[in-house]
């Protein structure tokens, strides 16, 4: 049996990326009644970026529904909020105390914004050790992610290891689990998609976004009838992600063909998705429509999830001197 573990931040409504590369594989792996799952949202991470207390919220309310617009079973998952869990910053005390600076200064999250470091909050200098004390909390196994929080995940593999170097075994080694084909969903821009980035596409929020969204995917300037390349193509690359190999390969003989533009393209990708979620976005709009409920789900779980954080917190409090 494996413990799965993974958290979404609340910095805005789940995009495409976020569901193929994290949340869709993580409920699906929540799925196995072999494992064991902690699915969460991650808001107190949130408050790096947002001071707002009413959109904090409102991000909260949003990113829960779309845990369970995707399917989450908070029968077979322990489905909860970070900031419930206040022994979550208690453990990523501990954990900064066993962490030397310079490595953090090396950590992507806080690497891609110290040109601007009189922007940088200390937050997000120890952005993650929090999700680390997130992990490691709940002993957590597996940690399915996208590509960009493996550096992460070794930041977390590496404090435990420290951790427990010095103060004898105490801590569980998590592992990373990234989906091949889904690591790096790309954006409409053809980088990353990324909240921070504003190149991203959501289903959740309106079928006239999204076909705006899509409509405004970059491609090269190749006319209607000219023969295109499948592989380089963002547009190309997101309907393989979503669609079966029979409709991949259709679409892939009409771009070599020269068969189909790039604005008919977009067309069958935005019908594709909206065909592919209509189910998750029906029940995005029950849960948004029912906000008591996401609520009492959430109590409901984070606190079975202060009894697992209670019982890591205790063996690491007693590791450390302090009474557990
Ligand atoms: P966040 O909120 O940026 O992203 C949530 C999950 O979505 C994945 N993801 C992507 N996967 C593929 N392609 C993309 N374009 C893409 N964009 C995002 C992310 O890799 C992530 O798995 N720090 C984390 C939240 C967090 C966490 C944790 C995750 C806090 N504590 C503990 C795991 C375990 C974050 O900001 O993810």
């Amino acid at each position: 049996m494996a413990r799965i573990l993974t958290g979404v931040q609340s910095t805005g409504i789940p995009h495409l990326g976020n569901m193929l590369g994290a949340i869709i594989p993580a409920i699906q792996m929540a799925e196995n009644s072999n494992n064991e799952s902690y699915l969460f949202i991650a808001d107190l991470h949130s408050l790096t970026q947002i001071k707002d207390p009413k959109e904090l919220k409102y991000n909260t309310l949003t990113t829960a529904a779309a845990w369970l617009a995707c399917g989450l079973d908070t029968s077979k998952t322990v489905f909860y909020r970070q900031s419930d869990v206040c022994q979550t910053t208690e453990l990523s005390w501990y954990l900064q105390c066993f962490f030397p600076y310079q490595r953090l200064t090396l950590a992507h999250s806080f690497k891609d914004k110290s040109n601007t470091v009189e922007q940088v909050n200390s937050g997000l200098f120890n952005y993650p050790l929090l999700m680390a004390a997130d992990i490691l909390l709940y002993d957590a196994d597996i940690v399915p992610v996208g590509k960009d929080q493996i550096q992460h995940i070794e930041i977390t593999r590496d404090v435990a290891n420290r951790l427990n170097h010095q103060m004898g075994s105490t801590l569980i080694i998590p592992e990373a689990r990234v989906v091949k084909d889904k690591q790096i969903v790309p954006g409409i821009d053809g980088q990353k998609m990324s909240k921070s980035k504003k190149n991203i596409i959501s289903v959740f929020e309106g079928t006239k976004t999204l076909q705006k969204q899509i409509m405004s995917i970059k491609t090269d300037s190749k006319g209607v009838n000219e023969p295109k390349d499948p592989d380089n193509c963002t547009v190309f690359n997101l309907y393989s992600l979503v669609e079966n190999q029979k409709e991949i390969e259709a679409l892939k003989t009409q771009y070599i063909s020269g068969s189909i533009g790039y604005g008919d393209a977009k067309k069958l990708l935005s019908q594709s998705l909206l065909k592919k979620f209509r189910k998750q976005i029906n029940r995005f709009h029950y849960f948004m429509n029912h906000q008591e409920e996401v609520e009492s789900l959430l109590q409901q779980g984070s606190s079975k999830a202060r009894k697992v954080a209670n019982k890591t917190l205790g063996r690491v409090r007693q590791k450390l001197g302090y009474s557990s």
